[in-house]
């Protein structure tokens, strides 16, 4: 019987573990089953400094999203701005026609081209795949419909496209409050209700009307805890006394990059975070992933805020 009772209690361990560690859901947004938009008034919508008017319809439109600035960007390849239907949507559905993206899919701009390629392989062979199935679904179904040279096309595009800043971090130790909505995306609730951050990034839009439309000119907010930003300084010059590597050495000295390694500086603060998350919990795995275990093995996800906090509050 107490034989029975040990190897009972070994068995909930590791379950026990695993739950205290579960992908936490800031990170990795998902709107509730029973979510509903508001109602649409079918009227034409405008963004600042656009003489364009698109309707919600048009918005929405998984093949051809609107390109409120079409003279702010060089020509889209077909698969950028219309996807490839039935099964590929547009690239700037979600990642916008400047590849900056919503923090809840990624930021694309200026990423080495022979990157994108190799991510999209990866999503395309099962390598990579993020802990909560649904933020990857999408990226997997594209990959396995898709043929090198149209990704090749796309990696350029976005590769050419010049960073900006698009990520606010603010540290604070109250956010206001906020729910998960359209699109996956996380917006600030109705009234001006606050509550601690505790261990979170809260990451909305600075216009949550101008991010529902699609509007490039319209960054997002990261709220980060008190003094994380200095907490993942610590860590990404010292390593930690051994806790982790600089990512300096492979991320470059002003973490923009080199040769085939992606840029951090300026990127979503959850994206960085989920990423991290993945490549600790090995559901993003890959050749070129090797490198970055050592690094996460022994981060906290404490640690994993303060890095993803100063990573995202560099200059891109
Ligand atoms: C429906 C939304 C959606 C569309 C459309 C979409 N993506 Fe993505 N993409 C995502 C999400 C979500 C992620 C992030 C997955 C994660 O969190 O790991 C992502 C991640 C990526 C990444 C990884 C970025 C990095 O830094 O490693 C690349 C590359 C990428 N997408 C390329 C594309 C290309 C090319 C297209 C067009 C064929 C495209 N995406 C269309 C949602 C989308
Ligand atoms: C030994 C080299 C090395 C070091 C040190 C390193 N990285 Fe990386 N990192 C890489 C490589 C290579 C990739 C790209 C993996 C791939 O191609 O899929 C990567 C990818 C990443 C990504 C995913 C980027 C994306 O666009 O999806 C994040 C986030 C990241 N690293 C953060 C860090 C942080 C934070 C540190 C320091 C604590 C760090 N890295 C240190 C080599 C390194």
């Amino acid at each position: 019987m107490k034989l029975w009772i040990c190897a009972s209690l070994l068995a909930l361990l590791p379950v026990v573990g695993m739950a205290a560690d579960a992908p936490p859901d800031w990170a990795y947004p998902v709107a509730p089953p029973d979510y509903k938009a508001p109602p649409d008034n079918g009227q034409a919508k405008h963004v600042k400094g656009s003489t364009l008017a698109f309707t919600q319809k048009d918005v929405d439109d998984s093949f051809g999203p609107p390109d409120w600035f079409p003279n702010e960007h060089a020509p889209m390849p077909q698969l950028v701005a219309h996807g490839k239907a039935p099964a590929v949507h547009a690239c700037d559905q979600c990642h916008l026609a400047t590849g900056r993206g919503h923090p809840e899919s990624g930021n694309l701009a200026h990423l080495p081209a022979d990157y994108i390629v190799e991510q999209l392989d990866q999503f395309r062979s099962g390598m990579r795949k993020s802990s909560v199935a649904r933020r990857s679904s999408n990226m997997i179904d594209f990959a396995k419909n898709l043929t090198d040279d149209e990704v090749r096309e796309a990696a350029q595009y976005f590769s050419s496209m010049a960073p900006a800043v698009w990520t606010r971090v603010v540290e604070t130790d109250m956010v206001p409050k906020s729910f998960v909505g359209e699109g996956n995306m996380r917006f600030v609730a109705e009234g001006n209700a606050k509550e601690p951050i505790g261990h979170r990034i809260i990451e909305v839009p600075q216009e949550e009307e101008g991010a529902k439309l699609r509007d490039p000119h319209t960054g997002f907010i990261a709220y980060v805890p008190s003094g994380s930003i200095r907490a993942g300084e610590q860590l990404v010059a010292t390593g930690g006394n051994g806790k982790t590597i600089q990512c300096t050495i492979c991320h470059g000295a002003d973490l923009k990059g080199i040769g085939n390694v992606p840029g951090l500086a300026g990127r979503s603060a959850i994206y960085i975070f989920r990423q991290l998350y993945d490549i600790q919990h090995g559901t993003r795995k890959g050749n070129a992933v090797a490198l970055m275990e050592p690094v996460v093995k022994n981060l906290t996800q404490d640690d994993m805020i303060a890095l993803a906090a100063y990573m995202s509050s560099r200059t891109p």
